[in-house]
Formats: structure tokens, C-alpha cells, sequence
């Protein structure tokens, strides 16, 4: 245990490790790179989306048939297969594309179980082509 004292000494006057050099900023990502994970998946759903174009909208028109026509009709009248059939009067679909959105995202009223069935950027696909049906933004 002799050995101990002069080594406690010494690591007594220690001060510490020396400061590390800072790390290099990170390359930006390669040309082409699909960025992933939740601050990705956010950012693409958030505000304003991507650009509308005739392939966003036309995206949006196949979407919307599959996954909205039952109920909201093809003009977004509430005028759906299943109004017909017995279920509730659903409103007129608001034009404004945050709504859409949101519906999506939050199964609004129990209608919308949809959420895993389209990503971001059918959403927004969906939501443009809302606003234009219904003569929106
Ligand atoms: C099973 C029927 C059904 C389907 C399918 C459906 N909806 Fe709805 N949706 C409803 C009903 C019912 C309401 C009215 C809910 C209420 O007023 O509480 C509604 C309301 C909405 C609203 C109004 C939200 C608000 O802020 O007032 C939006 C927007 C909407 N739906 C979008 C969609 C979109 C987009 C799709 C397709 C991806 C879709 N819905 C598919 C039944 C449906």
C-alpha cells in the first residue's frame, strides 16, 4: 500500500484531462439524400408543403377517391356512397388545407384511421387537392 501515497499525489495535482479539439460541423447531406426520422417526418409535414403542381394534384385526386370518396363525396359535398346508405350527414369539406391535414393526422371523429396509409407528402397531395375542389388556397 506504500505505493498508493505518491500515486494519490500525483493524481491529486492532476488537472483534469485537457480540453478536446472541437469536432468538424457536420458535411452537409449528398445530393439526393432522403432525409430521415422524426425531425424529418415533422418538417415534411409541416407548413407550407411541397410545391403544388399538376403531379401533387393529380397524387392527390387518386388519394382522395381511394380514401375519402366513400364519405365526402367526389366534390367534397358530404355527399358520399354512405350518406346514401344510412350513415349521418357529413358537412362540406372545409377548403382550408391545415384541416385536411389535421383530420389525417388525428383520425378526426373516428373516420380517418388513415394516417399509416399516407405519408407526408400524400397528405399534402390530398389536402391541395381538397382546397381546389372545394375553391380554396
Ligand atoms: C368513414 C367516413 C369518412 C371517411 C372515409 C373520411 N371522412 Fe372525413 N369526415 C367524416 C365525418 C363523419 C366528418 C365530420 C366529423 C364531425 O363533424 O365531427 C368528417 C370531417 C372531415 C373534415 C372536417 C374537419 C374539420 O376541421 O371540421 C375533413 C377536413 C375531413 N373529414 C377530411 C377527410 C379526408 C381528407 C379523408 C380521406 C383521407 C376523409 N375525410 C375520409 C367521415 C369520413
Amino acid at each position: 500500500m506504500r505505493w498508493a501515497l505518491p500515486l494519490v499525489l500525483l493524481l491529486a495535482g492532476c488537472d483534469g484531462w485537457p480540453e478536446s479539439p472541437k469536432p468538424p460541423p457536420p458535411a452537409a447531406p449528398p445530393e439526393g439524400a432522403i432525409p430521415r426520422g422524426e425531425a424529418a417526418r415533422r418538417a415534411a409535414l409541416a407548413p407550407p408543403g411541397p410545391p403544388v403542381d399538376a403531379a401533387l394534384l393529380a397524387e392527390g385526386a387518386g388519394r382522395y377517391a381511394i380514401y375519402c370518396t366513400p364519405c365526402h363525396g367526389p366534390g367534397g359535398r358530404g355527399d358520399g356512397v354512405v350518406v346514401s346508405r344510412g350513415h349521418p350527414p357529413i358537412p362540406p369539406l372545409p377548403a382550408d388545407p391545415a384541416r385536411t391535414m389535421a383530420a389525417i393526422a388525428e383520425n378526426l371523429a373516428g373516420a380517418h384511421p388513415v394516417a399509416d396509409r399516407l405519408d407526408a407528402r400524400q397528405r399534402w397531395a390530398v389536402a391541395r387537392h381538397v382546397a381546389a375542389l372545394r375553391g380554396g388556397p
